[in-house]
């Protein structure tokens, strides 16, 4: 799969902000010395993260390349690794570790999650936030064109392949045992964005590219125009013409 483009990522970078300040807001009171950002993307968490504990030593794990690239420039205060989370360990027991948009990335959560805990100091907090996009119209949408269209044998795979999230239910039965204190909620932020390209715009920085890696490059604009059709009749256009992108995500924080 092509690297991810930072710039368009970025793009609505104050709205995928916005879920990690919340994470972080719910955080309880804690001075830690060692913080890894799993999944760090192009270095937006751990600068709030180095706003909020100061003087922390901030680790940043990703496997793209570019967003490496991105996050030495933009965080210099932190490290950065290129490494794959799912088969890390850490050299020391660590105080923080935070997840905003990215452990969905992982799989079999029953046992990544109690490792992830494993590698914390006692009092220490795994802080986690994922999209939780299974009933999203957006989604569906995405799922729906990926089988309507020259490229249907290619994408269908896509579009059965699933993000592998818990339940509610399955997190606090996985930290619970571990932890002091666990606590877990949903949110849906509705993003008020620039139409329907912007809705697009958004997708393809994220969700879309598993579909836009297994298509040929001069089927890409016909696949998109088809999914703006869809959003065009499923996103009522509001007075002022923005369209509200409704994204629901699911949270929690456990400490050890
Ligand atoms: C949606 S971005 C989130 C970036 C950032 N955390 C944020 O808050 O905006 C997901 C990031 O996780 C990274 N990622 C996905 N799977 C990964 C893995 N197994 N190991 C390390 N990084 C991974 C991707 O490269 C990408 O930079």
């Amino acid at each position: 799969m092509p690297d991810w483009d930072c710039d368009l990522y970025l793009k609505f970078e104050r709205e995928r902000a916005q879920a990690a300040r919340d994470l972080i807001s719910r955080i309880p009171p804690l001075a830690p010395r060692r913080i890894v950002d799993l999944g760090c993307g192009p270095g937006n968490s751990a600068a709030i993260l180095a706003h909020c504990f100061r003087g922390a030593d901030i680790l940043g794990l990703d496997t793209s390349e570019k967003m490496l690239e991105a996050a030495c420039e933009r965080a210099p205060f932190a490290r950065f690794l290129r490494q794959d989370f799912c088969d890390w360990t850490p050299e020391e027991p660590v105080d923080l570790i935070f997840a905003n948009a990215a452990l969905h990335f992982a799989p079999d959560h029953h046992q990544f999650v109690p490792k992830l805990l494993s590698f914390l100091n006692p009092g220490g907090v795994l802080a986690v936030q994922m999209p939780n996009v299974l009933q999203d119209a957006a989604h569906a949408l995405m799922r729906m064109v990926s089988v309507d269209g020259p490229w249907a044998e290619r994408l269908a795979p896509v579009a059965k392949s699933r993000a592998i999230i818990g339940s509610l239910d399955d997190y606090y039965a996985w930290l619970a045992p571990h932890c002091r204190m666990v606590e877990l909620w949903q949110t849906i932020y509705v993003h008020p964005l620039d139409g329907h390209d912007a809705i697009v715009d958004w997708f393809v920085g994220s969700a879309l590219r598993p579909f836009l890696a297994k298509l040929e490059r001069d089927e890409a604009p016909a696949f998109l125009a088809h999914y703006r059709r869809e959003l065009e009749m499923a996103y009522t256009p509001q007075a002022d013409g923005k369209v509200l992108l409704l994204y629901p995500r699911l949270f929690f924080v456990a400490q050890r």
